[in-house]
């Protein structure tokens, strides 16, 4: 695997030699197996063609601009020497750690321009961290115009930043395919995140019942029944219920009842830390 700390270093070194097709996985470093899932899927649809050589490059860049609390900002990992372990192992061909100038080169602006999906940005994360869905849309347009792939790859955990990605592309790249892939879990049924490294063991083990409560709501005959027990058993064990709600899946819209189509989301904080998660209803 080619370790590069800039783009323009990897686009000298690739124009030496043949250019190969991108498919891309953006991330922010920290990585665990639900990363290492994107790459080893873009790893497998690079090997399923053996006619069109791609290179699967990754890119590790720590958005500033995507963090509504500065003290997330700070507290956010950085691992590079794991990661780059991780991505070797998963099939990576390269790996790109960009610099704030790079990506910023007037500065790291205060605000990132407005984003305006409709219900994609105003929803959920979008009302719950201000901001947060500019600063994506953003990085991901820089990050897409610099590397220029055929496929970027995102995982459904974040499945709010996926459908603005997928908007984003029908606008801007037409020829850009997104990959969805599913998200990890540990063997508890919590979703793998950068964040749960910062609960404390007991927290880690109580996390669990996030999933647990999501999927009975998911699988319920009448999940927006059954919403308000959820929170309320999630609250009674210490959690802080930031939403849990039934939405299309693809309008994130409060829609009426679409079957196979509605998905439930959740956002929650145990002892600081904020996780989030998703599950298709009826499965
Ligand atoms: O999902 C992430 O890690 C980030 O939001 C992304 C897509 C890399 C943009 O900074």
């Amino acid at each position: 695997m080619k370790r590069f700390g800039s783009f323009a270093a990897w686009i000298g070194d690739r124009s030496e030699g043949r250019m190969l097709e991108v498919f891309f996985v953006p991330t922010m470093g920290a990585l665990h197996q639900g990363h290492a899932a994107l790459v080893k899927e873009a790893r497998r649809m690079a090997d399923a063609d053996a006619l069109r050589p791609v290179e699967v490059v990754v890119s590790i860049f720590i958005n500033p601009t995507q963090f509504n609390e500065p003290g997330d900002f700070m507290a956010y990992p950085a691992t590079p020497e794991e990661d780059v372990a991780l991505l070797a192992a998963a099939g990576a061909d390269t790996v790109i750690f960009p610099s704030v100038d790079e990506m910023y080169p007037s500065g790291i602006p205060g605000t990132s321009d407005m984003v305006d999906f409709g219900a994609l940005t105003s929803v959920m994360e979008g009302a719950m961290r201000p901001g947060h869905f500019d600063g994506v849309v953003s990085v991901v347009r820089s990050l897409f115009k610099k590397t220029q792939p055929t496929s970027a790859f995102f995982g459904e955990k974040d499945w709010q930043q996926l459908a603005i990605v997928q908007r984003l592309v029908e606008l801007e790249f037409d020829t850009l395919d997104v990959v969805p892939v599913q998200t990890v879990r540990e063997s508890s049924g919590l979703a793998m995140s950068s964040r749960n490294s910062r609960l404390s063991e007991a927290d880690r083990k109580k996390a669990s019942m996030l999933s647990a409560e999501m999927m009975k709501v998911a699988r319920h005959a009448r999940p927006r029944a059954v919403v308000g027990f959820a929170v309320e058993r999630l609250e009674r064990a210490g959690f802080e219920v930031e939403y849990l709600e039934v939405r299309h899946g693809l309008t994130l819209a409060e829609a009426p009842w679409e079957p196979g189509a509605m998905r439930v989301f959740a956002a929650v904080c145990l002892g600081g830390v904020r996780l989030i998660d998703n599950f298709p209803c009826g499965n």
